[in-house]
């Protein structure tokens, strides 16, 4: 499958990201780190995942959970699915959803091609995902699919910096950083997410700019306000 821009000033995936296969390999590799390294992200990252993941409602699924990291930010009413294509990080998110009392339940599946009906999730969540995804326009498609119309798609991404000397980092060591970690470092989240056509209600940045959270709602939700916006008014 070939890759889509990203919105970076040049993808750093080019025409040859990497595989679904590959990046399963690399993350069995480095799970066990990342669950050790769980505080410093919580540390770095939580505010922002409670801030965006803090109010979610019904039937939700998080996409590329890894270890669970969002799990504890979440309210405990919610009935809860987490996907990843790695098993090493699926064990971990596993053990966190039995500690906490949330319900639901963990899955080895490919983003791009979500085993799920159409309509099936009242909100989809992700984070830190689309730099990774060997096609993240593909993964964010199937987000949209899967959300029921009036559902909301939250993302919480990391992308090329708001501050020039760190921007201009990130675009001169991108390519070592997708070899080495499968990693689009200098993307753009919000370009991408607009790319696919999600109409965006909310974003904003922080942290010099290299964290992007998004609300965004289902692409058919547009279409259903540009008929309502035609119809007689009734009232
Ligand atoms: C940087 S980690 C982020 C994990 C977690 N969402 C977080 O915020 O800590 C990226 C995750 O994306 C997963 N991933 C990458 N490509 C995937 C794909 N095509 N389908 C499902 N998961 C994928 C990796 O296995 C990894 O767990």
């Amino acid at each position: 499958m070939g890759s889509h821009n990203t919105g970076a000033a040049r993808d750093p995936a080019g025409e040859r990201p990497m595989s679904v296969e590959d990046i399963r390999e690399s993350y069995a590799e480095c799970a066990s780190w990342i669950d050790r390294l769980d505080w410093l992200e919580r540390r770095l990252t939580g505010r922002y995942r409670r801030r965006l993941f803090g109010d979610v409602e019904g039937r939700v699924l998080d996409v590329a959970c890894g270890t669970g990291t969002n799990f504890p930010y979440l309210p405990s009413t919610v009935d809860l699915v987490g996907i990843d294509i790695s098993p090493e990080m699926l064990a971990t998110a596993r053990d966190r959803l039995e500690e906490l009392e949330v319900d639901g339940t963990v899955e080895e599946m490919n983003a791009q091609a979500l085993d799920f009906p159409d309509d099936s999730f009242d909100t989809v969540i992700s984070s830190l995902s689309t730099c990774t995804f060997p096609d993240p326009v593909a993964a964010l498609e199937e987000m949209d699919r899967v959300c029921k119309p009036g559902g909301r798609i939250l993302l919480f991404e990391h992308g090329r910096s708001d501050v020039g000397p760190v921007a201009r980092f990130q675009d001169w060591s991108a390519d070592a950083q997708y070899a080495s970690a499968g990693c689009r470092w200098n993307q753009e989240p919000l370009e991408l997410v607009l790319s696919v056509g999600l109409p965006v209600r909310a974003a904003s940045t922080h942290f010099l700019g290299i964290f992007t959270l998004i609300e965004a709602r289902p692409s058919r939700d547009s279409l259903v306000d540009a008929v309502r916006a035609h119809l007689p008014n009734t009232r």
